[in-house]
């Protein structure tokens, strides 16, 4: 990180920079990355403003989820040559504990479903839903920046629960995948449909709220008593110096719901159970994804800051390498 964003964040607030690589200590992999995640939740490690994780300093590595390959390993766990997962960065190759890695399963095909449907943004539409939502047969689940990473797996996943699901996504490419590849029951697209008028006529059971603002002002008109909200973001309101309120506390009464948020690691103990039952659904079509792959570590700012924009279509992710072995 070259400067510190203000708003929406630049091209010019990244700087690439090479520096010497350390050779793993005992407990350690060298970890050569082939891909690195571009995820929301970066936006505000770039901020100062208090929240669960330290904030970035100038000169520090963006944090970042990557896919790579063990190089040289001083842990029994790995060997070279083994795919694995971690909380790395936008960088080439890192060395990390052996211990903050997970293994990626040579069945996984391709391996960077461990980057999100079999991976963190599956976990996270996985325990949200489950979890927190507890959707039940015949229930209206709504889903906000539903063709994104997190959304077009929480969507699918209410759906293999018996729900009838209404998905809401910018655009119409990506509103007319909201059914066709999702499976979505409706699709509303809030650049042209007004989105509480497109929601007359639904009673929302669950609403797996993504992006806060003005969207999540028009879904909260159209709950049903007990209705459940899951706050999984706001994406909306990251690059905002000033957040504005989104949810109305007295329609929480008129409608006897519950409102709750979460954060995907503080699921890590139960991370097998989702990448279980995801990966089993993958591999029987019943989970669709899509990938908006860009080429190159240097070009991962500009991912980031598309997706920020709404220009991913599904999963952003930067390829940064070819596997070697
Ligand atoms: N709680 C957790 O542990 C956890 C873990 C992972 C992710 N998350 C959260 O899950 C949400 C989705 O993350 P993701 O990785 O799946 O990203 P994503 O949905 O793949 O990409 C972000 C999407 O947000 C939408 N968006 C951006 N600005 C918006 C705005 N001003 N108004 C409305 N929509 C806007 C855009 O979709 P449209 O073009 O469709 O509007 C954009 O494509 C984020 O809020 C993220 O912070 C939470």
């Amino acid at each position: 990180m070259a400067a510190r964003p203000v708003g929406l964040p630049q091209e010019s607030d990244f700087a690439l920079d090479e520096v010497e690589l350390d050779s793993p200590k005992v407990g350690e992999a060298l970890v050569r990355i082939l891909w690195a995640s571009v995820d929301p939740y970066q936006r505000g490690r770039m901020s100062e403003a208090r929240s669960y994780a330290k904030s970035l300093e100038i000169g520090d590595v963006i944090t970042a989820a990557n896919l790579g390959e063990v190089m040289e390993s001083n842990d029994p766990r790995f060997n070279p040559g083994d795919l694995v997962v971690g909380q790395l960065g936008w960088q080439e190759y890192a060395t990390a504990r052996a211990g903050t890695l997970r293994g990626v399963p040579p069945v996984l095909e391709p391996p960077t479903l461990a980057l999100h449907a079999v991976g963190l943004t599956g976990f996270t539409a996985y325990f949200g839903l489950f979890d927190i939502g507890k959707p039940r047969p015949g229930d209206t689940v709504v889903v906000s920046a539903a063709a994104g990473a997190v959304g077009q797996i929480a969507g699918q996943l209410a759906k293999l629960a018996g729900c009838r699901t209404v998905g809401i996504a910018g655009g119409p490419e990506k509103a007319r995948d909201l059914t066709e590849l999702y499976g979505y029951d409706a699709a509303i697209d809030h650049k042209s449909d007004d989105v509480a008028e497109a929601l007359r006529g639904e009673r929302v059971d669950v609403y797996f709220d993504n992006v806060g603002g003005e969207i999540s002002q028009a879904v909260q008109r159209r709950l049903n008593l007990g209705a459940r909200i899951v706050i999984c973001g706001q994406v909306s309101q990251y690059n905002a110096q000033r957040p504005e309120p989104t949810f109305h506390p007295g329609l929480l009464v008129v409608f006897r719901a519950r409102m709750e948020g979460f954060l995907i690691f503080d699921y890590a103990h139960r991370y097998d159970e989702a990448a279980l039952k995801l990966a089993h659904w993958v591999a029987n079509g019943d989970i669709h994804w899509r990938e908006d792959v860009t080429e190159g570590l240097e070009n991962a700012p500009r991912a980031f800051i598309g997706m920020l924009n709404g220009e991913n279509q599904g999963k952003a992710l930067v390829k940064v390498a070819e596997r070697e072995s």
